[in-house]
């Protein structure tokens, strides 16, 4: 298979910003530069600046802006709506990257990749996670500051957080609250642990990758350019 193709069905980058990549020297095949229009085979080792490319064709990943009011689980034991339904047919067995609560909304990753899954969501790894959160009232800098150095949730700190006052008028605030850690429930607890109650949560980065103009409850597909990014971080 030409390199190009096989970089970008790996999900490094589009096919031509692949043949950049083999332009500028940063890929190699078996510890040699690759050239443009080369040919790999199964068990070449390709590399992207020293990383090696993890080959990757089979796997699906789709991008959703969860709505509130659906859950994120396969089958609901209460019969409430699912993520699945949002799903459009065909896309084939996907399972949410993770969770959002019934109430919160935005940025939900579907996939079948169980290593990307597992990579993103294990708490070693600390992915940030950035949420608009809107809580009744003011808040104060003694209040963010406990916030973002750690509250107690069930016995155990929260991880170091970074916050943001967004805008505020005489009822509400808006907040923006990055985190890297995914305890139940825990933006909305957090907040409750000063005092603040949220009535508008929805997470809107994962990373650096935000939700771009994806409408709420649509669904798209990942760019390779998001895929690569995504397996990277
Ligand atoms: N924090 C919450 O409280 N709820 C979510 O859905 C995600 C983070």
């Amino acid at each position: 298979m030409r390199i190009n193709k096989y970089l970008a069905e790996s999900g490094v980058a589009s096919r031509r910003a692949c043949d950049k990549l083999i332009a500028d020297g940063r890929v190699k095949v078996n510890g040699k530069p690759a050239s443009l229009g080369e040919d790999v085979a199964d068990g070449d080792e390709v590399t992207v600046d020293g990383k090696p490319v993890q080959r990757r064709t089979a796997h699906s990943y789709y991008l959703m802006n969860k709505p509130k009011g659906y859950v994120c689980t396969v089958k609901d034991d209460k019969d409430r709506k699912t993520v699945m339904q949002l799903l459009p047919a065909g896309v084939g067995r996907l399972f949410p990257v993770g969770r959002l609560d019934y109430d919160t909304e935005g940025m939900l990753l579907f996939t079948d990749d169980g290593d990307l899954a597992f990579r993103l969501t294990h708490p070693k790894n600390e992915i940030e996670k950035t949420y608009l959160v809107k809580i009744e009232g003011g808040i104060t800098d003694v209040e963010l500051g406990r916030l973002c150095s750690g509250v107690e949730l069930d016995g155990k700190l929260t991880g170091k957080s970074r916050i943001r006052v967004v805008a505020a008028d005489k009822r509400f605030t808006k907040l923006h609250v990055t985190i890297h850690e995914g305890r139940n429930r825990q933006v909305r607890r957090m907040f409750e642990a000063v005092g603040k109650h949220v009535v508008f949560l929805k997470r809107i980065k994962i990373g650096d990758m935000g939700l771009g103009s994806l409408e709420r409850g649509a669904v798209r597909k990942l760019t390779a350019e998001e895929i690569f990014y995504l397996t990277n971080l």
